[in-house]
């Protein structure tokens, strides 16, 4: 097996010169993928999966050396000297495993959550990698992914799969959890989704449960297919767990911020002011009592509710701007929070940063918690439950805006797709553009499958909700046009668009193409998908492709509601794509949606 070279950003990690270094990769890649099969049967049914699964992954790993010489030679970087795959994830040896994670380690875990998507699992995750950061401690990371959704024949699906539940919903006991809906579900490995070997050379030391379990010799059948920590199972001897439950994390009476705030001496505080006072001017005080008595209602506030609240207690000396109201604030004694706005509440994009404000007294910093008995002796600190749900990005807010910085940084150059599927999503976007003659083109994500059911789709009609999208992507092209100029390059009327959804109702999607749209199976090609290898045959994981070429639409139009959405606005953002350059379609109607448009 090809040993894993950990944490070394700045040391190639081969030399540059050598030509076909994938091979080795891939038959690490192959060996890893028979492990993962091994804990994919956790279950006495499954010994049989066992041993057909390690015939599978043997398949598996010669088909690899051909799809990676394939991929090489079709996408590969032409550069002399640089034709190289980067690295495709591998489980790495126990030796190299404890060189990760060095000696005496300190781990954060937090529970996984079976029935939710990639996307919501990589915001979870991300939220792990904060919590550990704070912590100074080693994340372990949930590592499966439960595809829902097959883009080939049901047989191909199964046949890849770790696991393959015909009826999802039968087995609850299993996963723990329910889908929205029924149908099948195909375990796939995160690898697929994410580049492990990308994220712990930016992140630093982390573990996957399978690395974790591989590394203190775990029986692998214990494998909790929940994805939630399993106290009793993963102890190894000498290693101690302390809990944290949900409502010690949050609760309604406190806000979880990242570290004690750093109040400022009155003197810094009145030192301000004559900048924003202005010529001969004074910004009135607000009353401390009646901040006081107006944001004890809740733990944390926006500017706009907080205003409303003081008005509503009779305060009128509010400042109507936000700098100076937030002077106000300090002031009279209350906490900055810095964090994202509720505009990216649901889909976790790391944008609109935004600023909140607390009462001093409803401040709980995670890492004076952590620093603190049981936690801080603990070697493992474990955060149970479902710590994101109508959470902001991150799971908490942070105490300084430098903080809050550098988690959007931090996640936006440590989290992508593997290197295979941002390689695919170039090439479409390729296509894509030459579809418009090399003008700019925009694109959508229309989510709709379960959020119909669940009133989270802007419309329950599709022919609604599609036109209401079209409507967006006209503003956007409007956007580019105030941005660029005719510069010869902006989209004309009847150009095409991409659109990538969920829907499946031929009706509608053939409705979809009548107005103008390109999806996703209008341009991959049999050859596209062969380069991604079986990862291919997955819905879920094709979503993970769409994504990328939506980061590279010149204006793109997502859906308030949903991660997928969220994880092509972050993929934007990491290539540096403007702010201006994307909008969200809320789930109601009416004028908070359109408010937003304008803003
Ligand atoms: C841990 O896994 C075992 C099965 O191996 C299961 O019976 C138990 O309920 C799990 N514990 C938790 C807290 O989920
Ligand atoms: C951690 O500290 C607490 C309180 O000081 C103590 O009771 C406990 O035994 C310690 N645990 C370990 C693993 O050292
Ligand atoms: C597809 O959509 C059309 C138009 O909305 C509808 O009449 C039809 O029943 C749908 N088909 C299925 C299989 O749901």
């Amino acid at each position: 097996m090809a040993e894993y070279q950990p944490l070394e950003i700045d040391t190639p990690i081969r030399p540059p010169k050598r030509r076909l270094p994938a091979r080795p990769l891939v038959i690490g890649a192959a060996v890893g993928f028979v492990f993962l099969i091994l804990l994919g049967s956790s279950h006495e049914p499954s010994r049989q999966a066992v041993s057909t699964g390690l015939t599978k992954a043997k398949e598996y790993g010669s088909k690899l050396n051909g799809w990676a010489e394939d991929f090489e030679a079709s996408y590969g970087p032409k550069g002399k000297g640089t034709l190289r795959l980067e690295e495709e994830y591998a489980l790495p040896s126990r030796k190299a495993l404890r060189r990760i994670v060095g000696s005496d380690p300190k781990y954060l875990v937090k529970d996984g959550w079976a029935t939710y998507g990639y996307n919501n699992g990589r915001y979870m995750l991300e939220a792990t990698l904060l919590m550990a950061k704070i912590a100074g401690r080693i994340p372990v990371i949930p590592d499966s992914v439960w595809a829902r959704s097959c883009a080939t024949d049901a047989e191909t699906c199964e046949g890849h799969a770790l696991r393959y539940f015909e009826h999802r919903n039968e087995h609850r006991d299993v996963v723990g959890a329910k889908w929205n809906d029924d149908g099948a579900a195909y375990k796939l490995g995160i690898e697929n989704f994410l580049d492990i070997p990308h994220l712990r050379k930016t992140y630093g030391p982390l573990l996957t449960y399978t690395e974790y379990l591989h590394l203190y010799s775990i029986d692998p059948s214990l494998y909790d297919e929940s994805l939630r920590w399993n106290v009793t199972n993963y102890s190894p001897p000498g290693l101690t767990t302390v809990t944290m439950t949900e409502q010690e994390f949050q609760d309604r009476t406190f806000v979880r911020v990242d570290r004690p705030p750093r109040m400022r001496s009155k003197e810094d505080i009145m030192a301000d002011l004559p900048r924003l006072a202005g010529e001969g001017g004074d910004v009135p005080r607000l009353s401390a009592e009646t901040v006081k008595l107006a944001l004890g209602a809740k733990p944390a506030w926006s500017l706009t509710a907080a205003r409303d609240a003081l008005k509503r207690r009779g305060e009128d000396k509010v400042a109507a701007d936000d700098e100076r109201f937030v002077w106000q604030l300090e002031e009279a004694g209350a906490v900055l929070l810095w964090t994202y706005s509720d505009e990216v509440l649901m889909n976790k994009a790391m944008a609109r940063p935004s600023t909140e404000v607390a009462l001093p007294s409803t401040i709980r910093p995670l890492s004076t918690a952590l620093s603190s008995p049981p936690y801080s002796n603990a070697s493992i600190v474990y955060l149970t439950g479902n710590l994101h749900d109508q959470r902001k990005p991150g799971g908490l807010y942070f105490t300084s805006p430098l903080e809050r910085d550098s988690y959007t940084r931090l996640i936006l150059s440590s989290i992508r797709a593997p290197p295979r599927i941002r390689k695919l999503g170039a090439r479409l976007a390729e296509k894509m553009s030459a579809q418009v003659e090399g003008r700019r083109w925009v694109a959508a994500h229309l989510r709709r499958g379960d959020f119909v059911n669940i009133a989270w789709a802007p419309e329950r009609d599709p022919v609604r909700h599609f036109e209401r999208t079209k409507e967006a992507l006209e503003r956007g092209k409007e956007v580019l046009r105030t941005h660029f100029g005719d510069d010869g390059r902006l989209p004309r009327p009847d150009d095409p668009f991409y659109l990538a959804t969920d829907e499946t109702n031929a009706t509608s999607l053939s409705y979809f193409r009548s107005r103008g749209a390109i999806l996703l199976s209008d341009l991959l090609t049999p050859q596209d998908s062969a380069l991604l290898g079986p990862p291919a045959a997955y819905t879920d994981v094709l979503a993970v492709v769409e994504q990328q070429v939506l980061a590279r639409s010149d204006y793109f139009v997502g859906s308030e509601m949903s991660s997928t959405s969220g994880g092509a606005v972050n993929a934007r953002l990491a290539r540096g794509e403007e702010e201006w350059s994307w909008g969200l379609l809320g789930r109601e109607e009416g004028r908070r949606a359109r408010r937003r448009w304008k803003a």
